[in-house]
């Protein structure tokens, strides 16, 4: 039972400012504090950013878009980013990034949500989380930004990776961008289109906008270097799988269309097999664990595996937040293969791969 609405919550936010200083001077301890907040309002914290599931709707075959309704400690965030959700289950703490597709200065944001088959919470949230529940969120990241310069802008999506772009075309159109904009999403299949209604009413309401879907599972649907030399536009930016985001960029710089090109991608990462097989010891200092691990998989999982709960956010090398110090040994960076081996360094332990023993900051 809240003491307080959440706009009055969110109004105290901007009032706990002693509070949160007394805690970082050690007076108080912010567990504590939180602990007493939540009793005033659930989503109630000193710093950390909870919310409340305002709304769901399906936009697609099997994408459904949360509205929620965060405490006032979500500042300066912006569509077209990532934020983390987190969830538990059974005692365990789920968590995964999900693009901002609309953010209101009141506290309102919209994420999409889309199931992946085994994907432990998506499948939670798009089955378990209901209207009035609160859930905990990290802080938003993601430099993805509508271009500054004039000209005619392209947008290019594959699967989920309409989320941050639709974000960024919400915005711009209703501050009145008024050059030519470009959409084009591709999609396996009809129903798998996130978001098609709103599109079309944007593209019927904006005499600048286009909007176009292609199929990849039609002969010819895929979208191809010829396709891309017929869409308009001076800035590119796409988002999608590694291997469409790889594809279309090429294409891009191969018809010389200029630097302004932004790229994001969210596949799983490769799986090297050569000899990083092989064991390897894994020192996490800090933690006094001494484990074998391999080559093949990021230090982020051979931690987890070994119970460790490092920070993490994306799992893709985006958010920095698993970001550790390499104390010893080479580690591989699963994006590129490059090695690094400078103690002191620090890496990202998502993408990082060990490279022989190695010792870890965690
Ligand atoms: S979890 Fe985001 S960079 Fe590693």
């Amino acid at each position: 039972m809240a003491v307080f609405s959440l706009s009055l919550a969110r109004q105290t936010a901007g009032c706990l400012q002693p509070l949160r200083r007394l805690c970082a001077s050690g007076w108080l301890r912010e567990a504590d504090v939180d602990l007493c907040l939540r009793l005033l309002h659930p989503t109630l914290r000193l710093n950390r950013v909870f919310a409340q599931v305002e709304a769901r709707r399906w936009v697609a075959e099997e994408m459904l878009a949360l509205r929620l309704r965060c405490n006032g400690n979500a500042r300066a965030w912006w569509a077209g980013q990532h934020v983390q959700l987190y969830l538990e289950q059974d005692g365990v703490r789920h968590g995964r990034s999900y693009s901002l597709t609309s953010v209101t200065a009141d506290g309102h944001i919209e994420v999409a949500i889309k199931r992946q088959p085994g994907g432990r919470l998506s499948n939670l949230l798009l089955d378990h989380l209901e209207v009035g529940q609160v859930i905990e969120l990290g802080q938003a990241f993601g430099e993805f930004a509508w271009p500054q310069e004039q000209g005619a802008v392209l947008l290019l999506a594959a699967g989920s990776g309409i989320t941050p772009l639709l974000g960024l075309l919400r915005d711009a159109l209703a501050r009145g961008f008024a050059a030519p904009v470009t959409l084009l999403h591709q999609v396996r299949r009809q129903g798998q289109q996130a978001f098609a209604e709103e599109l079309q009413a944007l593209a019927a309401c904006y005499a600048n906008f286009q909007v176009h879907w292609a199929f990849s599972g039609e002969p010819s649907g895929r979208l191809s270097a010829n396709h891309l030399a017929a869409l308009p536009g001076d800035h590119l930016l796409v988002c999608g799988p590694r291997g469409f985001v790889d594809k279309v960029c090429g294409w891009w710089r191969d018809a010389g269309r200029g630097a302004s090109l932004q790229a994001e991608s969210f596949s799983p990462l490769p799986v090297l097999t050569q000899e990083q097989a092989t064991q390897v010891r894994l020192s996490f200092v800090r933690s006094r664990q001494q484990v074998m691990g391999n080559g093949n998989a990021s230090l982020l999982e051979q931690a987890e595996a070994s119970g460790l709960r490092p920070a993490h956010g994306c799992r893709q090398g985006i958010c920095a937040s698993c970001t550790c110090l390499l104390l010893a040994g080479t580690v591989r960076d699963l994006r590129s293969g490059a090695l690094f081996a400078e103690p002191g360094q620090p890496i990202r332990l998502c993408v990082s791969a060990p490279h022989g023993d190695v010792e870890i900051d965690l």
